[in-house]
């Protein structure tokens, strides 16, 4: 009698945290310097105006991190004394897509160092009732499918506002691989839920937490950025 014999099925390996932070994260280095920024902002007695500075210049190392991972062309130079420096440039078609409102905390640092850098925006907010993301708006130039996209906003917790942002670029026809998420803090849970559903995309971090509070407040953390950074705490 003849034995059926079983196909033998092939199940792909569930990616780990491990191989997220390996291919999706870049971590800015774990300077003293860094951590001595850190310190100040996350400190609840620092005033506000300690609080964006030095949320600023962690955000400036942020944007330089972020640019290096776009894409540059050849580009040659003559320099005073007559030889030639083949150098780059940037590749052209960036745009700067903030998530309303913290994220707009990262846009100057980006104008900053990209001067005429185009900028969309994203208003996200979550549903009190049903704590689900709603998209309420978005202002986005005509052409971003053939744009790289620096997505900023400096929590990434949960995830469930990245993703209602980063499924909006993706309906658009922008590539994961065009999208580099600009992150001040996040957490494993964050990293994630985004890289599961978009492996494509990549996370340009300053520092990952020990975990959630309960209210999904990060650990150790920062508390709530938006809040601390317009001054709408107290
Ligand atoms: N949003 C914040 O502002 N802080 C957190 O810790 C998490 C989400």
């Amino acid at each position: 009698m003849a034995t059926a014999t079983v196909p033998k099925t092939t199940t792909a390996p569930t990616p780990t945290l491990q191989t997220y932070l390996d291919r999706n994260v870049h971590l800015l280095p774990q300077t003293d310097q860094l951590r001595a920024l850190h310190t100040v902002v996350r400190d609840r007695d620092a005033d506000r105006e300690d609080f964006v500075f030095y949320a600023g210049r962690i955000i400036r190392l942020l944007t330089e991190a972020a640019l290096a991972l776009l894409p540059f062309e050849p580009y040659e130079v003559t320099t005073p004394v007559g030889s030639t420096y083949r150098g780059l440039r940037f590749a052209r078609g960036l745009v700067g897509v903030p998530i309303i409102r913290a994220g707009e905390s990262m846009e100057a640092e980006l104008r900053a160092v990209v001067p005429g850098v185009r900028i969309g925006k994203i208003l996200i907010q979550r549903d009190p009732t049903t704590k689900q993301p709603h998209l309420y708006y978005t202002k986005l130039p005509d052409d971003i499918a053939d744009r790289h996209v620096l997505l900023l906003d400096p929590m990434l917790a949960t995830g469930g506002t990245a993703l209602a942002a980063i499924e909006v670029l993706r309906d658009l026809g922008v590539p994961e691989e065009h999208i580099v998420f600009v992150n001040f803090i996040t957490v494993a849970e964050g990293i994630t839920a985004v890289c599961e559903r978009y492996p494509g995309v990549r996370i340009v971090t300053s520092a990952i937490e020990e975990g959630l509070s309960e209210d999904a407040y990060m650990l150790p953390g920062i508390g709530d950025f938006g809040d601390r950074y317009f001054g709408t705490n107290r």
